[in-house]
């Protein structure tokens, strides 16, 4: 039985309350177990807001979240191609929730670059957008890691300086960028950051 404490995060707005437990370490299973398996309870309390392991319905919540948003919109992912990302099994995901309200979500691999965990997505819904959830998601998705990884990538595209700057801020670093990626005429810039 593995169960540990993720460590509290720096921003004092925001309180620790839950556990992380599972019958093996998340690295070795990338999809959430179900309930009762995995139980992770984080809240941001001053915000009153949770970020739990997020079921099918998040799922398909999420892929509709990102097929109307930008970067998405421009890198051509449709409803459906946002689906077969969003519902693989191979990636984690985590919804914050505001009461019963869906507020942003992150998608992750565990081991999705050179062995090393890997942020593939995040979104916050607009109406959400500004108010630190994309901030906690972040830094939740770190602290999940942390007890097992050392590093931590995530890919931005350029034409979306904003998300960038915010991934700057929370210590992430460009290592590369990957030229006319996913579509023509833009790069992804694969961003580090040691945790
Ligand atoms: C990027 C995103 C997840 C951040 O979530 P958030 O809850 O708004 O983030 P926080 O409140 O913790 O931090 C605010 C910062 O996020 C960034 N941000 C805010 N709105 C954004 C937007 N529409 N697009 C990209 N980045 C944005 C800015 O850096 C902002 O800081 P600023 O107000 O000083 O410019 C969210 O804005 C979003 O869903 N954007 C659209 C999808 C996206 O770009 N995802 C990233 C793909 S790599």
């Amino acid at each position: 039985m593995h169960s540990f404490l993720p460590r509290l995060p720096p921003r004092g707005s925001v309180r620790v309350v839950g556990i992380i437990s599972s019958t093996a370490s998340p690295l070795l299973s990338p999809s959430p177990s179900p309930p009762g398996v995995l139980g992770v309870s984080l809240m941001a309390m001053a915000r009153d807001l949770h970020i739990v392991p997020a079921d099918l319905a998040d799922r398909e919540w999420a892929a509709r979240l990102m097929a109307r948003s930008e970067p998405w919109i421009t890198l051509g992912r449709t409803l459906a191609t946002c689906l077969l990302v969003c519902r693989n099994p191979d990636y984690l995901m985590f919804v914050a929730r505001r009461g019963g309200t869906r507020c942003g979500f992150v998608l992750l691999h565990a081991r999705g670059v050179v062995g090393s965990p890997y942020l593939a997505t995040i979104a916050v819904e607009d109406a959400f957008r500004g108010q630190g959830i994309g901030t906690d998601l972040i830094e939740f998705a770190e602290d999940y890691f942390r007890p097992h990884a050392r590093h931590m990538f995530l890919c931005v595209s350029s034409f979306n300086p904003r998300a960038k700057a915010l991934y700057e801020r929370l210590g992430y670093r460009q290592v590369g960028e990957l030229v006319d990626y996913l579509i023509d005429g833009a790069s992804e810039h694969l961003m580090h950051k040691r945790l």
